[in-house]
């Protein structure tokens, strides 16, 4: 049997047509109140890749309109201190959101740091009232990637209702809450749920089951073709560096699933770059609106 082709989840496109929103939207805030949504990043430390994140989110924010904060920590703080940054920020009132980037220094509770932000300021929705409010259907924020992925499977009207979801990974920021959102009474969602993770037995014959998969395992090509069921829809949340001395810049990025051979056997495929990492930073622009 021939597939057809694999239709691509453009999170880029679907990420323009809702910036383009939420730019009308921050005029209309700058309008009314005299200056436009204001959100901060704290980023601590030197990690490449959680530097590269940050300035994508604060470059996104001053497309849409925004204004950003970008607040560099070294790495020798200690956790008193940020903890004191955190409260500076959660009363000042110019400022209507802000996330601390993780992982932080391991000298740093992340969940500490994490419980000391104001819930109506926390963004990323990482907050125990806001994972508790998403748990229960309450208003609140929801945490950015997952909320990034419903939002796309609902621009790509894709059907989820009575769908079985197979979600690789368990994080508290993508797998876990990514779990709860698709198996939610709403539209996206009402799917049932399988979590899979490092200690599931005979994962390929789980996630072959997936009318729906989601790869959240921060492995590079880890998802192969024989554990995809043909039809599948796969949205791919890792993303990688691996070395290419074929490109000029000797690397380039690749997700959680090996796409040149997933792809054929797909009916609908996020890609890496471009599918679920432009959602992601939308989403909390999303939220940034909602907390002003
Ligand atoms: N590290 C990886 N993803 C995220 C995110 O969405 N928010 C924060 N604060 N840190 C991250």
């Amino acid at each position: 049997m021939t597939q057809a082709a694999p239709q691509l989840l453009d999170g880029k496109r679907c990420s323009e047509a809702l910036r383009a929103r939420i730019a009308a939207s921050a005029s209309d805030v700058q309008a009314r109140r005299g200056r436009p949504p204001h959100l901060a990043a704290v980023l601590v430390g030197n990690d490449g890749a959680s530097r590269t994140y940050v300035e994508s989110k604060v470059k996104a924010c001053q497309d849409v309109g925004f204004r950003s904060t970008l607040i560099r920590l070294p790495d020798s703080i200690t956790e008193a201190e940020l903890l004191q940054r955190v409260q500076e920020l959660n009363q000042d009132p110019g400022l209507d959101g802000f996330i601390v980037q993780l992982p932080l220094p391991a000298h740093i509770d992340a969940d500490r740091v994490t419980l000391a932000i104001a819930p109506e300021k926390d963004v990323d929705g990482f907050h125990p009232e806001n994972i508790g409010r998403m748990v229960l259907g309450q208003p609140g924020f929801l945490p950015a990637t997952p909320s990034g992925i419903v939002e796309l499977l609902r621009h790509y009207g894709i059907p989820t209702l009575g769908r079985h979801c197979v979600v690789i990974g368990r994080s508290h920021i993508v797998g876990t809450p990514m779990g709860i959102l698709m198996s939610r009474n709403t539209d996206p969602g009402n799917c049932t749920v399988t979590i899979a993770h490092s200690r599931t037995k005979d994962l390929a014959s789980i996630t072959r089951q997936a009318d729906i998969l989601i790869v959240a395992i921060g492995k590079p090509e880890f998802v192969t073709a024989d554990m995809v069921k043909p039809g599948a829809v796969v949205v791919d949340v890792g993303i990688h560096r691996i070395d290419d001395a074929a490109r000029k810049s000797g690397f380039r990025l690749v997700g959680d699933v090996k796409f040149e051979e997933v792809a054929p056997k797909c009916s609908w495929i996020a890609p890496v770059p471009g599918g679920v990492g432009p959602m992601t930073i939308t989403s909390l622009l999303l939220n940034t609106l909602k907390a002003c």
